[in-house]
């Protein structure tokens, strides 16, 4: 369940207090207005939070500082994974992610339980057992594992990761090693599991690929929104949608009308949608700077818009608040220009995308 208005204005409120002066003193100025983004996205009953790790945050202060300021939520970028969890059979890995949740609920915040069964993230063992032997207890016995340890601290649950891949299958089902030894019905009795260790949790699917106006994506939506249909038909437990929403300007075009359109249908469907993991990948790294930073802030004020105006879209996170911190900056040389597709640049100084998600967040219709 999703955390009462109540609650997470209290939360909102609680956390920015004690840090508005510290923040103020030392950061550097807002790009626009003022106001920390989870004060903006609590003004509509909405969150806002971030991709996070816990070695990370321990080194640098300034994230540090900017997760307190801005979020409200906290997703595990790796340490909930499962391949990151139990590398060897039945030897739990559990201090990051401890010490992540720890960190979240001394500073009243949530965390994303992301991810359970993901198809890059099972251990060797693991996969290996599966393709020999399958047997469901094995996935039982890690959700019981995890799930229970961290109680309400963890109110959202990514349940299945990236289910979908077109080009194999008349329903869409990813080919992986979860379909190989359950067959398409794992999906159901991993939530149907789930639900047992999270009874008021808000289990969900999340998803990439849903965003653009391009024949793959319109696939992928399609036959998400078949399986989201089927699920609720058979009463699985499924609260929730989670749309990873990794922008990228080399793809388009994007459409107000068919994402308006594609996340109506799955509110028609009795579920919450969380954007989980904006970013921006840019095009051309060796344009001015300004420019750039103006079409990965455009880009985010036209897909936010469009999120913010569904009621079912309860809170938006960004997968990582700096670029310094990104994924996207995996194969990255030294020398090279780093992508900015994040609210604050490797520097910590916010970048325009952070006003852009603020005055996306301050535009939006309240939730009621
Ligand atoms: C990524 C992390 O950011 C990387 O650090 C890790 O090596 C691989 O996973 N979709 C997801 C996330 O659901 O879990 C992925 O995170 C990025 C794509």
């Amino acid at each position: 369940m999703a955390v009462p208005l109540a609650r997470r204005a209290m939360l909102a409120g609680l956390a920015a207090i004690p840090l508005a002066g510290a923040a103020l003193a030392t950061r550097p100025a807002l790009a626009r207005g003022a106001g920390a983004l989870k004060t903006a996205a609590a003004q509509g009953n909405r969150f806002f939070g971030s991709a996070a790790r816990i070695d990370q945050i321990d080194r640098e202060p300034e994230l540090r500082a900017a997760i307190l300021r801005d979020c409200s939520y906290l997703t595990p970028e790796t340490d909930l994974k499962w391949a990151a969890l139990e590398p060897q059979r039945g030897e739990l890995n559990l201090r990051p992610a401890d010490d992540l949740a720890n960190f979240a609920l001394r500073n009243g915040l949530r965390l994303r339980g992301h991810t359970l069964l993901w198809h890059k993230s099972v251990p060797a063992w693991a996969a290996d057992q599966l393709a020999v032997k399958p047997d469901w207890q094995l996935i039982e016995r890690y959700f019981a594992s995890v799930m229970p340890r961290f109680g309400d601290a963890i109110d959202q649950w990514d349940v299945i990761n990236e289910p979908i891949e077109t080009g194999h299958r008349m329903d869409g089902l990813r080919p992986d090693i979860f379909l190989q030894a359950f067959g398409p019905d794992y999906i159901a009795r991993a939530l149907r599991a789930a639900r047992l260790f999270a009874p008021h949790g808000l289990l969900m699917i999340n998803e990439f690929g849903l965003d653009y106006d391009i024949p793959i994506e319109q696939d992928r939506r399609y036959l998400l929104l078949r399986l989201l249909e089927k699920l609720k038909r058979s009463e699985v437990p499924l609260d929730g949608l989670g749309i990873q929403a990794h922008l990228d300007l080399t793809k388009g075009p994007f459409s107000e009308k068919v994402f308006e359109d594609f996340l109506r249908q799955v509110a028609a469907l009795g579920l919450r949608i969380v954007v989980t993991e904006l970013d921006v990948r840019e095009a051309d790294l060796s344009a001015p700077l300004a420019r750039r930073d103006r079409a990965v802030a455009d880009l985010t004020r036209r897909y936010l818009d469009v999120a913010l105006a569904q009621p079912a879209v309860i809170g938006v996170s960004c997968w990582g608040l700096s670029d310094g911190n990104s994924w996207l900056r995996a194969g990255h040389s030294s020398g090279e220009p780093l992508n900015r597709g994040l609210p604050y640049d490797e520097a910590f100084a916010t970048t325009p995308m952070y006003g852009a998600i603020r005055d996306a967040f301050l535009a939006a219709p309240p939730r009621i």
